[in-house]
C-alpha cells in the first residue's frame, strides 16, 4: 500500500540538487511579521467569514521563506512516503517527525507566535498548536506523478474542538488545482464553488470541517509541493478517535512504520492528555 523512500520521485532539472545553494534559515517571526504588518487583517478577517471560514491569498509568504521552503522540500524528496488510495488519494507526503530531524526552519515556522497571532485575528478563534504525537501538525505534500492527486474530502477534526488548515504554495511546476465547494455545511446559503492554482508564496486558510475540497491530478513531468499546517482550538481527542485519526494518517499518507514508531517511542507521555 505504501513505501517508504521510493527512489523514483524525480524533481525536474530546474530544481536538481545542484542548483540548491546552502543558505541560512531566515527569521520565522520576523519575516511574517514584516507581512502581515502590510496587510488589512480585519477585512480578510470578514472575507474569511463570509467565506465560511476560507481565505485566500495570493502573496503571503517573505520571498526569503518561500526560498527556504523550496529548497527544504527538494532536500527531503528521498524522504517522501507514497501513498495510493483507489480512487481517493495518489501522492507522497513528509511527515512532522521527518521535518524536524532533516528541516527545522519549517517546525519554527509552525510555532511562529506572528503567524499563530494572525491567524487567530482571522478565524476568531484561540489556536493550538497539534499534540507532539501528531504527524499531520506540519506536513509536506507532494505530488510528483502522473495522476497524483486526492479527492473530494473535508480536513475532519479528530479533535475536541476546530481544526483549522494552513496550506502554504512551497514548489508548483504543474497543473494541479486546489478546487473547493464554500457553504456545504450551512444550509442558509448556496455552496460557491471556486479553484485555484495556489502558486509558492501563497496561502490558503480554512476551517477543516467547513471547506470541501480536492486537488486535481498532476500531468506528466509536472512537480508540485505543498505545506500543511493544522491547528486546533482543543487538543483533546477522545481515544477511539485517536485510533482512526492514526488508521486514516498511517493508510493514506505516512505510513504505519511512521505514525505508530512515533506512539511506541513517546509511550504514556503521548497518550497523556487525550483521555
Ligand atoms: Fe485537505
Amino acid at each position: 500500500m505504501s513505501t517508504h523512500a521510493e527512489d523514483d520521485v524525480v524533481a525536474p532539472a530546474s530544481i536538481q540538487p545542484s542548483s540548491m545553494a546552502a543558505q541560512a534559515a531566515p527569521n520565522a517571526d520576523r519575516a511574517v511579521a514584516g507581512k502581515t504588518r502590510e496587510l488589512d487583517t480585519p477585512r480578510l478577517r470578514k472575507d474569511f467569514a463570509d467565506q465560511g471560514a476560507f481565505l485566500y491569498l495570493e502573496d503571503f509568504l517573505a520571498p526569503e521563506v518561500t526560498a527556504q521552503l523550496a529548497h527544504s522540500a527538494r532536500s527531503l524528496l528521498d524522504e517522501v512516503n507514497r501513498n495510493y488510495l483507489p480512487g481517493h488519494k495518489q501522492g507522497g507526503s513528509v511527515s512532522r517527525h521527518t521535518i524536524d530531524t532533516l528541516a527545522p526552519f519549517i517546525a519554527e515556522l509552525y510555532r511562529s507566535k506572528e503567524l499563530i497571532g494572525w491567524l487567530e485575528q482571522l478565524s476568531g478563534d484561540k489556536l493550538q498548536v497539534s499534540p507532539a504525537d501528531d504527524p499531520h501538525a506540519y506536513a509536506l505534500y507532494y505530488y510528483t506523478r502522473p495522476g497524483d492527486h486526492i479527492g473530494w474530502h473535508y480536513d475532519t477534526s479528530y479533535y475536541d474542538g476546530r481544526r483549522y488548515t494552513l496550506l502554504l504554495g512551497v514548489i508548483d511546476d504543474s497543473s494541479c488545482r486546489l478546487e473547493y465547494e464554500l457553504h456545504t455545511r450551512n444550509p442558509d446559503v448556496p455552496d460557491q464553488p471556486g479553484s485555484v492554482q495556489y502558486p509558492p508564496g501563497s496561502l490558503v486558510f480554512f476551517d477543516g470541517d467547513k471547506l470541501r475540497h480536492r486537488i486535481t491530478p498532476a500531468g506528466a513531468n509536472e512537480m508540485r509541493v505543498s505545506l500543511t499546517f493544522e491547528y486546533v482550538t482543543d487538543p483533546n481527542m477522545r481515544p477511539w478517535r485517536r485510533f482512526i485519526s492514526n488508521m486514516k494518517d498511517a493508510i493514506a499518507y505516512f505510513g504505519f512504520r511512521q505514525v505508530f514508531r512515533q506512539m511506541t517511542s513517546r509511550g504514556k507521555t503521548a497518550g497523556k492528555g487525550r483521555a
